[in-house]
């Protein structure tokens, strides 16, 4: 009966049915803007079956979105349902969104630097996925932190704080909900045009004027391949830019984890640190990468001419304390109990922790930050299966980074867990994913690549998918 679902096709007058669309694609064609949004209103709707959009969803991945498909499906998906208006604001609304890394916590530092030069940051973030840690669960190890917030609240915030960190609500970009579980189920995660659709639908539902996306490569990247990053990172940038959003990409290191801490609790210490004007070891690669992304964001906002005279303002925010009473405020303002940053140390009560020491002497020149992430996530940090709490204070804190040089018996790495009983798993895959050498690793770059929409259409002109 459902497949029998029809719609006035504005080009021919002929009515659309959803088995001719499967077909279409599996057989290689290319679906038009109206063909696009009839199997997305089905979607957000229900009107379409699971199996039809999970049949589409397969011939989708095995053949692959066009640009111009993958611009009618975010703009569809984008459409689907409510959308969030920060004009009344009065300030220009921008954002960050990473592809996903390990001890990947930038945004809770990027979000109070450019709140704290003048702008408006709606972020819309998400929980913990694979071997990857979420903001939300990060932020939700703040007592009373609430991050599920009516779209009246979160407006109300963003005029007190200029930042606010939430959750998606039910009533933004539907589809995505819906299509994004399929994926998950149907082995059609990997997709560059169906991971830009579901990313930028949910960044564009929010009313942005600029975005900057960090997309990771590296041992820690959802996207291995350095030329699936790259083609995933010109996609976006070119479909926000379609849309009239300003967007940049940056190309960035995931070959290690992030900073000196991977966890929860662990990591907001870690930024509430910088944000203090700290300069933990360790922690030199993410205020490095913090301060660039939100340079890039303080200029896209139109504060600063350059990303350089934009990345200077935001150290400048770090310097004289703005940016931490942006991120206390907005704690705060959202039912958190910020004195727990009064005692970074204090607060932190792992039910057990290991010391783990270096095997041998050597320069540290492999991290494989994917395994590290799992070993993250067994420890308590992450989940076994969606809708269970994770432990605020689980998590590795890591000793020695990539190139360090370090003698045997030195602490390499403490792990943080639940329990005495989770120290075990994580131990052994540390140990299988770190490795030593005689001679210093090459570096590898924190930034290695910028795409601005000019180089995203080129690069997108000249790809051979
Ligand atoms: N994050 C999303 O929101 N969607 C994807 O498809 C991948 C990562």
């Amino acid at each position: 009966m459902n497949d029998l679902k029809k719609a006035p096709d504005k080009s021919s007058s002929s009515p659309l049915h959803t088995i001719d669309l499967i077909r279409k694609k599996r057989d290689g064609g290319a679906l038009d803007a109206h063909e696009i949004g009839f199997l997305v209103a089905g979607a957000a709707d229900g009107s379409i079956p699971l199996e039809q959009l999970a049949a589409w969803l397969m011939a989708a991945w095995l053949r692959g979105l066009t640009v111009e498909e993958t611009r009618a499906l975010t703009m569809a998906m984008r459409d689907s349902g409510e959308k969030f208006s920060p004009r009344g604001l009065g300030k220009v609304a921008v954002d960050k969104h990473s592809t996903g890394g390990v001890g990947d916590k930038t945004s809770f530092l990027v979000a109070p630097l450019a709140a704290a030069c003048g702008l408006a940051v709606p972020m819309i973030s998400g929980r913990a996925l694979g071997h990857t840690g979420g903001t939300l669960d990060k932020v939700e190890a703040v007592p009373g932190y609430r991050t599920t917030l009516t779209l009246k609240e979160f407006e109300a915030v963003l005029a007190q704080c200029g930042a606010s960190i939430v959750s998606q609500t039910p009533e933004l970009v539907p589809a995505d909900r819906v299509l994004y579980a399929l994926r998950d189920r149907t082995g059609t995660v990997e997709s560059p045009g169906l991971i830009c659709a579901s990313i930028l639908s949910k960044k564009l539902a929010a009313g942005l004027d600029a975005l900057v996306l960090d997309v990771k490569t590296g041992s820690g990247s959802f996207l291995r391949k350095r030329e699936d990053a790259e083609y995933l990172a010109a996609l976006m940038v070119a479909t926000a830019e379609a849309a009239g959003t300003r967007t940049v990409a940056l190309m960035t290191d995931m070959s290690q984890p992030l900073g000196r801490m991977a966890g929860n609790w662990i990591e907001l210490a870690e930024c509430v640190r910088l944000l203090r004007g700290e300069r933990p070891d360790g922690s030199e690669d993410l205020r490095e990468l913090s301060l660039r992304l939100a340079g890039w964001m303080i200029h896209l906002g139109g504060k600063a001419a350059t990303p350089e005279q934009g990345f200077a303002l935001a150290e400048r925010a770090l310097a004289d304390g703005s940016a931490l009473r942006v991120f206390l405020e907005m704690v705060a303002a959202q039912g958190g109990d910020a004195s727990v940053f009064n005692d970074l140390t204090g607060f932190h009560k792992p039910g057990a922790t290991l010391i783990v020491e270096a095997w041998e002497s050597g320069y540290v020149s492999e991290m494989d930050a994917t395994s590290l992430g799992w070993a993250v996530q067994r420890l308590g940090a992450g989940r076994e299966r969606s809708g269970e709490p994770v432990d605020p204070h689980a998590g590795i804190e890591f000793h020695a980074r990539r190139g360090a040089h370090i003698e045997r018996g030195q602490p390499l790495a403490t792990l943080y867990a639940t329990t005495q009983e989770k120290l075990a798993e994580p131990a052994a895959l540390l140990k299988q994913a770190i490795r030593f050498s005689a001679t210093p690793p090459d570096a590898v770059p924190l930034v290695s690549r910028v795409f601005s929409r000019e180089s995203a259409e080129a690069y997108l002109r000249d790809a051979v998918r």
